[in-house]
């Protein structure tokens, strides 16, 4: 497997959905909450991982609108890890002037969460180095609710609404579309994520589970991104 600093073209914007933690804790006798403790500490080292390969953008999908259906304990944990992770996160991110966005509606979490991840983003806005989206309490078709919302309060000329302007409304605003989505976990679909954004994505499925998809996995699926072509709905010129 080459480096990745080797790996041409590497893509601007890495988008991951992070399953398998439930999985990987139960295989082990463990409670799903540990696998989500080992999935936090996985985001770290993979966060590392893009920043060392100088990925500018990089989204992970951390807390769905689907996931408030889970048991109450599990979503507090994801919750308090949440917290934990913003905590830890602000040295890393003074250190690595990491630029922290949150996307996702905010306003369905509890108070305390809101005014971290508010605080979070607020002290970051100015970094230049990494753009680090968490994407916590996101559901893809609710963020298109949402902008469709804002819109109309906005009373936004019909003929003004087009693609651009439609995408200023989304909570990614100026952040470039994936180019590379990656699931862990084994299953073969989007679940809600990005729904507008990933209307040209490569997408990278791998069976390994979270808290274990690691460096070498990081190159596998940054290796097989660089041999995709993407055309945009255009040909090939003859
Ligand atoms: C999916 O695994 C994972 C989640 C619902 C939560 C992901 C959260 C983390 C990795 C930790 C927090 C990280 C940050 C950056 C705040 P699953 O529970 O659906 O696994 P399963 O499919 O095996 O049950």
């Amino acid at each position: 497997m080459p480096k990745a600093s080797k790996i041409k073209p590497l893509p601007r914007h890495v988008a991951i959905i992070m399953d398998g933690n439930g999985r990987w804790a139960q295989k082990r006798g463990l409670p799903r909450l540990e696998g989500h403790k080992q999935g936090g500490l996985n985001a770290r080292r993979v966060v590392e991982t893009f920043l060392e390969y100088r990925v500018p953008y990089l989204t992970l999908y951390a807390f769905s609108t689907e996931n408030w259906n889970r048991p109450k304990e599990e979503v507090q944990g994801l919750f308090r890890l949440l917290e934990e992770k913003l905590d830890e996160g602000d040295e890393v991110a003074r250190e690595k002037k990491i630029r922290v966005r949150h996307l996702g509606n905010l306003e369905g979490l509890p108070q305390k969460i809101q005014k971290r991840i508010r605080e979070a983003v607020e002290q970051t806005k100015n970094n230049t180095g990494m753009t680090l989206c968490l994407a916590f309490n996101y559901g893809g078709r609710d963020e298109i609710v949402q902008a469709a919302r804002r819109m109309v309060s906005d009373k936004l000329n019909v003929k003004k609404i087009n693609e651009t302007t439609f995408s200023k409304y989304l909570y990614s605003e100026d952040i470039p579309d994936p180019d590379l989505i990656i699931r862990t976990g084994g299953e073969m679909r989007l679940s809600n994520f990005l729904t507008w954004q990933s209307a040209y994505a490569e997408i990278y499925f791998t069976p390994v589970l979270w808290p274990d998809f690691d460096k070498k996995e990081i190159e596998k699926a940054l290796a097989t991104y660089s041999k995709r072509q993407r055309r945009f709905g255009h040909v090939e010129p003859g």
